[in-house]
């Protein structure tokens, strides 16, 4: 399972992507609007020049002439850019113009596994359930992950699924269990899945040995 981070916050972006180990970003309208800057054209460019990988930017139309318009603009920002799409009647349409035209597409606040397939056939290149939101209104979110995954797989559908809307590691580690291709996570949730006490724990005890025998 690959990671992406779901942030719009450059200085999160940066700090993870140190690591090496950050294969994406999702943005969402919320998320920008969090940051001092709110102008999604040069925080979009500034994140690609981070991360090489797919870089979600959301469309804000509502209607499927307005949202493909916008999907073309948005995706001319950078080569990485992944357009995202919610999963509505407007959305399906320009989600198959688009994916014509070789744009990658994330069809964003998909809750269903009907929602999932049809954005897979519509061309999607992924699809996000939103497990934490799921699960916020008492169905289990990762359940659906799972059953998207199984369905795409036994249908050999290419598009790749991304657990998203997570709120704790044990998310990332049912998603990894569920099969899903990606999980997009917040900074916070990659830095709990990082550490461990036990780790620092031992890290201490070594130094400490250590010291005993090494001169000072
Ligand atoms: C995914 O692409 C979305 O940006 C995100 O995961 C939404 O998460 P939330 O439910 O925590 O807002």
């Amino acid at each position: 399972m690959r990671i992406f981070l779901d942030t719009a916050n450059i200085d999160q972006i940066r700090q993870a992507a140190k690591l090496g180990i950050v294969s994406g970003v999702t943005t969402n309208p919320s998320l920008v609007s969090k940051e001092a800057t709110a102008d999604y054209e040069t925080m979009t460019k500034t994140i690609c020049s981070i991360v090489s990988g797919s870089v979600s930017v959301e469309v804000l139309a509502e209607d499927t002439e307005s949202m493909i318009k916008e999907a073309r603009i948005k995706a001319s920002w950078a080569p990485n850019v992944t357009i995202k799409i919610p999963a509505t009647a407007a959305g399906l349409e320009a989600i198959s113009a688009l994916s014509k035209e070789n744009i990658e597409i994330n069809m964003t606040l998909c809750f269903s596994l009907n929602q999932a397939l049809l954005g897979a056939l519509a061309g999607a290149t992924y699809v996000s359930p939103f497990v934490g939101r799921l699960d916020d209104v008492g169905h289990d979110g990762m359940q659906l992950v799972k059953e998207i995954v199984d369905v795409f797989k036994h249908y050999q559908l290419s598009t790749q699924v991304i657990a998203a809307s997570i709120r704790h590691p044990l998310h990332c580690v049912a998603a990894a269990k569920a099969g899903a291709h990606i999980a997009t996570v917040p900074y916070n949730v990659l830095m709990q899945m990082i550490n461990h006490p036990l780790t620092d724990v031992g890290i201490s005890r070594f130094l400490a040995d250590w010291r005993k025998v090494s001169p000072q």
